[in-house]
């Protein structure tokens, strides 16, 4: 056994619960319990032909087998930039203001190493999606948490930081619509984030994931859709939720040109970019008709939404139902903590969800739902935990 110690970027991280629940599931699974696994935001609608053909036709290419470069192929920044333009009014300089990533999930904890020393401060919303404050613990960071709750829309108030955290700050990260709680933000306070962001001279990082993940047509903006933001913003786009593409591990970040240097520059010292046959693909998906595809993933999470949603309330809850992305958030009944009460839904019906406090201290108290399953497995989900007597009380 090998008596050498991970380092402490490791051992600082919060226990990663997923593990645990992992256990559990493939114990059930070897029982021969049928899961209905809601657990991990792992999108189950397939890209359209367009993406798969496109991706066939390049892969009989040699040259596309080679080295891409670092920062993406010029006609893929330029299928962002048309893209951006398109989808959200914002204008980014393909050759300047946009890097190619292997995921956001990628780009979004690489760029905490680009920026945070030890012991610098990152602003994080929390109930948060885990890569926001890892990456910054990753980097020897430290997240300041802002607490958001269901009464206040899951916004958080930056009227409340302490001014001296505030000048100390290095980085704020912003995400909606959100992962967990489905939250969406307005103009307002996107504008209050840059302004505070100007004014305290941090790093405005927006994870837009779900961007075109939303619902009775309430369309979410771009963090620099904000005259000015760009003086201060990075933001992470990624294919995997908008087409379906989650295992080709693809997306792409725009905004403030010395952030996107940053970002390349520690990218180049750690990947090789991402394979040119998936940004080929990539240009076809951003060039798709967006009724043909687009629409229907939203109409399916839609639909799936309301299904789950009028399920749970049948059954006591009282959870209104989330303006975007694709997961439904939800209290967990006295007596348990949201890790007991995931355990106790696994054993007794196979149906998994995400604990709350997966998403950091704040997220206790409540489970995540995906909607990954289709609407007759989510209805089998729902009629699994009525018949075993689960109930909000
Ligand atoms: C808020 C948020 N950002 C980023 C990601 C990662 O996406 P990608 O597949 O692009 O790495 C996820 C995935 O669930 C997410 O919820």
């Amino acid at each position: 056994m090998l008596k050498v110690q991970e380092a402490d970027r490791l051992l600082k991280l919060p226990i990663y619960v997923f593990a645990q629940l992992d256990k559990v599931k493939a114990d059930m699974a070897a029982k021969g319990m049928d899961l209905i696994d809601l657990g991990m935001g792992n999108p189950d609608i397939p890209p359209p032909p367009e993406i798969i053909d496109s991706l066939v036709e390049s892969l009989k290419n040699p040259e596309n087998h080679r080295y891409p470069s670092f920062e993406g192929a010029p006609e893929f920044k330029a299928a962002v930039a048309s893209w951006c333009k398109r989808q959200y009014g914002i204008s980014v300089d393909p050759e300047h203001e946009v890097v190619t990533l292997i995921g956001s999930k990628e780009g979004v904890v690489h760029f905490a190493f680009a920026y945070i020393n030890p012991g610098d401060i990152t602003l994080v919303p929390m109930p948060a999606y885990p890569a926001h404050f890892r990456g910054t613990i990753l980097a020897g960071g430290e997240p300041h948490i802002l607490p958001t709750t269901e009464h206040k829309g899951y916004i958080p108030d930056l009227k409340i930081i302490d001014p001296a955290i505030a000048d100390k700050a290095k980085m704020m990260i912003i995400s909606y619509p959100s992962n967990p709680t489905g939250a969406v933000a307005t103009r307002e306070f996107y504008a209050e984030c840059v302004a505070f962001c100007k004014k305290h001279n941090i790093i405005l990082v927006h994870d837009f994931a779900y961007a075109e993940i939303y619902f009775e047509g309430q369309k979410p903006i771009s963090m620099l859709s904000i005259p000015g933001a760009k003086d201060v913003c990075i933001e992470f786009h990624t294919t995997s939720k908008t087409f379906g593409m989650p295992g080709w591990r693809c997306g792409f970040a725009v905004g403030n040109r010395q952030l996107i240097e940053s970002l390349r520059k520690i990218k180049t010292n750690l990947d090789y970019g991402l394979f040119t046959a998936v940004q080929k693909a990539a240009i076809a998906a951003m060039t798709l008709d967006e009724s043909a595809y687009i629409a229907k993933v939203r109409a399916t999470y839609q639909s799936r939404r309301d299904l789950f949603v009028d399920g749970l309330n049948s059954l006591g809850w009282k959870v209104s139902k989330p303006k975007g992305s694709m997961y439904v958030w939800f209290p967990v009944p006295q007596g348990y903590d949201s890790t007991e009460f995931c355990m106790k839904i696994i054993e007794k019906t196979g149906v998994v969800f995400a604990p709350g406090v997966a998403f950091g201290e704040l997220g206790e108290g409540y489970l995540r739902a995906a909607l990954i399953g289709s609407e007759p497995r989510l209805a089998e989900a729902l009629e699994r935990i009525k018949k075993a007597g689960f109930r909000y009380a």
